[in-house]
């Protein structure tokens, strides 16, 4: 008789070739066996009679602030926010104070989350003017997920903005880039007409529609001149991703949470917190979005968590920090949105286990079959609940998504054969460990 360390049973899975009534049996981390195993042994058996389990879904794009201000962000308190919120693995953006520019700044790290990741993670490099020598060395590192250009200036000091110096980044390395795309000269120029401030809803004419649209242009003539794969992160206009279907052979597309869930109206309703990079845009971009979600024009979907304090958050604009928390609210929005369905929960997936592992090249990870790890989320497509504050994990305790009432919530997070949350209770140690790229 097979005997495992542990079986979920009785569940339905999201396999990548579709759904099935199948138990999963998990030895040493991995899956060891999808199907019937009502006569198998294991040391322990979790009921999932009525639950989804999907494949352990990946947010790609988060900001977690460590090094940097632990009253806002760390990685244990994003971490554990993360899997609160139905998260096994995030890939951690290099703008932190310092940036994750060097050698020493990813070893520093690297040693520092040991024992401290309630999930699995990928760290980003950053490019800078002064290391593209360095990039090709630090994108083949095991545990980096991808380099990060800041094409446009954002939180933070990384840029690489002109062509020359884009060119040489693309030129430096193999790996796909992934790139925040919005034109600085542009934001440049059309700052000082915003310079004497007013209403939040201005940021979204600041960085207006051409700034993003020029940017991703540039970015993707250069991605094919180069022949290097380019990654557009956050996509927020109905232009560009109308434009990056005829750049298939190279691009890849992330869009975020925000974007699908909100339009210019948030500006009225939430003020500062509605402020992010790039903006949050007319109607017109987010059914655009939600098209492209259908068509296959997005490989990933990001929560682009981006915690500031309150004060930074309410500093009249222009100066508001600009960005929003996410990675504990992403899953339960994304199943309100399956529940009301502009998107089936195959697709979900599709774009949140297995594309981020398809774009980035995670090794096991983003898909429901035998040998790969045994990380699942397992959803709940009927339970009803509200966003509220008091469940946010991340010190600066707040989320765009406050009274948001989602139909489909996450309720057991489980990491290479452990669960590590389970109906809102954080389980055992923080052993997250990080992801491997190919
Ligand atoms: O709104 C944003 N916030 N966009 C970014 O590109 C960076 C992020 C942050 O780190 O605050």
């Amino acid at each position: 008789m097979s005997s495992f360390d542990l079986i979920l049973r009785g569940g339905t899975c999201v396999l990548p070739w579709g759904e099935a009534q199948a138990d999963v049996g998990v030895r040493a981390g991995r899956i060891a066996a999808l199907g019937d195993l009502r006569t198998a042994e294991a040391a322990e058996v979790i009921d999932c009679a009525g639950l989804h389990v999907l494949p352990g879904l990946i947010d790609p794009h988060v900001h977690l602030r460590d090094p940097g201000d632990p009253a806002v962000e760390t990685i244990p308190t994003g971490t554990r926010a993360a899997v609160l919120g139905g998260i096994t693995a995030v890939f951690d953006m290099p703008n932190t104070i310092p940036s994750i520019t060097s050698q020493a700044a990813l070893e520093n790290k690297r040693a520092y989350v040991k024992g401290k990741a309630w999930c699995d993670i990928g760290f980003y490099v950053g490019a800078a003017k002064s290391n593209i020598g360095e990039l090709a060395a630090l994108e083949a590192e095991p545990d980096v997920c991808a380099i990060k250009v800041f094409a446009g200036s954002s939180t933070g000091d990384l840029l690489v903005e002109d062509d020359a110096s884009l060119e040489r980044v693309m030129r430096s390395g193999r790996r796909r880039i992934c790139y925040h795309s919005e034109d600085e000269y542009r934001l440049q120029e059309r700052k000082p007409i915003y310079a004497a401030g007013g209403p939040h809803r201005l940021h979204a004419e600041w960085r207006d529609v051409e700034c993003a649209f020029l940017g991703t242009r540039r970015l993707m003539a250069l991605a094919r001149e180069t022949g290097r794969p380019a990654h557009i992160l956050h996509v927020s206009t109905a232009e560009e991703l109308d434009y990056l279907k005829e750049f298939r052979d190279v691009g890849t597309v992330e869009v975020l949470i925000n974007h699908l869930s909100q339009n210019d109206e948030a500006y009225d309703r939430l003020g500062g917190y509605a402020v992010m990079n790039p903006p949050i845009r007319a109607a017109r971009h987010q059914e655009a979005a939600w098209a492209a979600v259908r068509d296959g024009t997005v490989d990933c979907i990001g929560s682009d968590h981006a915690p500031h304090s309150r004060a930074a958050k309410e500093r009249p604009w222009p100066a508001t920090a600009a960005g929003l928390t996410g990675v504990q609210t992403l899953v339960p929005l994304m199943l309100d949105h399956v529940n009301a369905g502009r998107l089936s929960l195959a697709r979900l997936v599709d774009l949140m286990a297995a594309g981020p592992a398809r774009v980035y090249g995670a090794v096991c990870k983003g898909r429901l079959a035998a040998g790969y790890d045994a990380d699942f989320t397992v959803v709940d497509m009927k339970r009803q609940r509200t966003i509220e504050e008091s469940w946010i994990a991340s010190p600066c305790g707040w989320t765009p998504f406050a009274g948001q009432r989602c139909t489909g919530w996450p309720v057991m997070t489980v990491i290479r054969g452990r669960a590590v949350m389970r109906e809102d209770e954080v389980l055992g140690t923080p052993e997250g460990q990080p992801v491997r790229f190919r």
